[in-house]
């Protein structure tokens, strides 16, 4: 661990030092002096500097002879397309984007909400947003109306784009509808929205309010009306990213723009290893930070070709996808969700598609957005023959906690943990006292303060609840909300959250969120949601209702409601399709659910009576009705 040790340890000795030489990778207007600031209790990296996210990412490539290279390939199987975007295309489109955005009122500072499918028309207006200073809000495609509503009304947003429809395996999915449905139940109005046209659903656009994209833009392109990247403080947000936290409302993060960089591009050549020039494959979606980082910003920064695929890991076609991709544009590197692998595993254990492809010249797997099962990263190193690095990380960082860096060093790989701390991060494991846990022993994991660039140092208008969120409750150190253990060597091994977070397929929900929801509907007296064990997807979330007396449906149209009630606020991304009705719910005497029996008992896991319950033979209904509904393999009690 030679390498990876020096640069730590430079790090450690002199973090100012380390990221200001870091710094130099970027192009400053000005270049910050200010390296680390914490003036009246509010951190900051770069505060002096003066820089554009947008320049960064294309118009310096162009000025330094890149501009013939392609900065996007979008690959999208479900449209049958595929198109190669240069970085002088880049820097036209961004800039005739930003032009639109000016025309339609949007200044620096303004909140633009992108609510949009994987198309190459996403990127670019974000990167618009970038040029101009305005900060922007992706807004996942598969949250529906109200989570979109919500996010409206917290970002208060001057503008949306988004676009007449995205595509699913079996369905299109038409955004328009639920944009006017979000816009009509949020009391925040955008003034305008800018709809992208997709030839396989055409929207009804209001005059004076939504306005075509290709329309606005074929004016600007006609009359060559050109935005210059505007001049922001390197401590000017860029973005805001929405995420779940524990409470039904969404934490805004908030991103800036100089730290961002520093840090993203560092990442590309140190931890991804990729070069300029080479195509780095990100499959997530850009509603998600990992979109976020690593679909548009690290790549770009870095000068690689970034893949924008819209698709799936099977079923577009078929279970070949993902190595036809990588096959087919040479991509050197790919970074997914462990659960798009075991889908691939599923259909395809014997790896029956992959012998059609030639990825010699692959590199590298990396997993991330939640634990990674050793079975499935072993079959993956089968497959693939490259290393298979698990790494962890959160929206709030924006980039790897603990990695293992190959750009760095191969270290040796520990199955079951998600590598080491990376430079900037000094994690300790807590206990409830503050202190710090030995080898070995499970606590919480934090990161002593201050927080590398990048990562949030608030919440969007929140500063008050980025505190009681992050750093009130370990004094002197930011909690991720992660419980685990580190071994000794350092090896970090991510076990599960500490709230009421749960991850399904890669994507993080709050059940805290989804009770809110099923707590709604009139015939539901209280209710408990919480993840369980799922093969596929990670975790899936399951509903525990007791109804009210004389209700008239039956059960069966009760849950078909409750779901069609989930599906509708939250979207079909919430996966909520499992309901069980108990007589009453197990609690302490204090009133609190005793969740995390009936998790063990669902997941299959020894459990033992809790000593401050209630009353026990709620536990014993329990388990008799989750047998009636057909759940097997239910745990213990010992
Ligand atoms: N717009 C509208 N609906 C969407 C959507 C979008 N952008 N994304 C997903 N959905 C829908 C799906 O169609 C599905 O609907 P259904 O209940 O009618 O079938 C539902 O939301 C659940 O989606 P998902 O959990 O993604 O399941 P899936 O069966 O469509 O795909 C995987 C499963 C594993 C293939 C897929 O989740 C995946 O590739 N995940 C890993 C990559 C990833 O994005 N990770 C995130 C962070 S790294
Ligand atoms: P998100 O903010 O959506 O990226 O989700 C972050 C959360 O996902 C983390 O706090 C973890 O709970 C989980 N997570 C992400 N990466 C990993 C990993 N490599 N191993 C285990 N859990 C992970």
């Amino acid at each position: 661990m030679g390498n990876y040790n020096d640069i730590y340890n430079k790090w450690k000795i002199d973090p100012v030092g380390f990221w200001q030489e870091t710094a130099q990778e970027i192009d400053w207007y000005v270049e910050p002096k200010k390296i680390y600031s914490n003036e009246e209790d509010s951190p900051s990296w770069f505060a002096d500097g003066v820089c554009n996210t947008c320049y960064n990412c294309i118009d310096r490539h162009v000025k330094n002879g890149r501009g013939q290279q392609a900065a996007i390939i979008y690959d999208s199987p479900v449209t049958a397309t595929q198109l190669k975007i240069t970085y002088q295309e880049m820097q036209d489109l961004t800039s005739y984007a930003a032009t639109m955005l000016l025309d339609l009122g949007v200044q620096k500072g303004d909140c633009v909400i992108i609510y949009m499918p994987m198309v190459p028309e996403t990127i670019i207006a974000m990167l618009a947003c970038a040029r101009i200073g305005a900060v922007h809000s992706v807004v996942f495609g598969g949250f529906a109306s109200k989570e979109l509503a919500t996010r409206i009304d917290d970002a208060k947003p001057k503008l949306i784009i988004s676009a007449s429809c995205g595509i699913e395996v079996n369905r299109i999915v038409p955004y328009k509808p639920l944009l006017d449905e979000a816009i009509n139940l949020s009391t925040h109005k955008p003034q305008k929205n800018i709809i992208l046209q997709r030839s396989m659903h055409i929207s009804s656009l209001k005059e004076g309010r939504d306005y075509d994209w290709e329309e606005c833009m074929k004016e600007i392109k006609r009359n060559n009306r050109h935005t210059d990247c505007a001049r922001v403080q390197a401590s000017d947000p860029l973005y805001i990213l929405y995420t779940s936290g524990t409470t039904g409302k969404p934490k805004g993060i908030v991103r800036e723009n100089g730290g961002h960089m520093v840090a993203l591009k560092w990442t590309m050549s140190h931890i991804y290893d990729i070069a300029p020039g080479e195509v780095f494959w990100s499959a997530s979606d850009v509603g998600w930070i990992v979109g976020h980082s690593y679909i548009v910003y690290a790549p770009l920064l870095q000068g690689a070709t970034t893949l924008v695929y819209e698709g799936k890991p099977v079923g577009t076609p078929d279970a070949g996808a993902f190595w036809r991709v990588i096959s087919e544009h040479k991509v050197v590197s790919l970074f997914t969700a462990p659960t798009a692998f075991r889908a691939i595993k599923k259909e395809d254990y014997t790896l029956h598609y992959l012998k059609k492809y030639d990825l010699s010249h692959f590199r590298a797997l990396f997993l991330a957005g939640e634990r990674a099962d050793t079975e499935t990263i072993k079959w993956a190193e089968n497959a693939l023959n490259v290393p298979v690095i698990d790494h962890w990380w959160q929206t709030e960082t924006g980039w790897s906690i603990a990695a293992n860096p190959l750009g760095i060093e191969k270290l040796p790989i520990k199955y079951g943990s998600a590598g080491v701390a990376m430079p900037g991060y000094d994690i300790q494991i807590l206990d409830e006292n503050n202190q710090e846990k030995s080898a070995g022993e499970i606590g919480t994991i934090c990161v002593r303060l201050p927080l590398p660039p990048c990562c949030l140092q608030t919440l969007w208008q929140d500063t008050r609840g980025y505190k009681s969120a992050y750093i009130s409750e370990f004094k002197g150190y930011y909690s991720t909300s992660d419980a685990g253990y580190k071994d000794e060597d350092g090896y970090v091994y991510v076990m599960s959250r500490t709230d009421d977070i749960i991850n399904v397929a890669g994507h993080r929900l709050s059940t805290g969120g989804m009770e809110d929801v099923v707590a709604s509907q009139k015939d539901v007296a209280e209710c408990a949601v919480l993840g369980i064990k799922d093969d596929l997807k990670g975790q899936l979330p399951i509903g525990f209702v007791v109804l009210n007396a004389h209700v008239k449906s039956s059960d069966e149209e009760v849950a078909k409601a409750i779901i069609y009630k989930v599906r509708q606020d939250i979207g079909p991304v919430a996966a909520f399709k499992q309901v069980v009705f108990i007589p009453r719910l197990p609690k302490t005497r204090s009133g609190k659910i005793l969740r995390g029996t009936l998790r063990k008992i669902l997941d299959g896991q020894d459990w033992s009576m809790p000593a401050t319950i209630d009353d026990p033979s709620i536990i014993t209904e329990i388990i008799e009705r989750l047998q009636q509904c057909g759940y097997k393999d239910l745990g213990k009690q010992v």
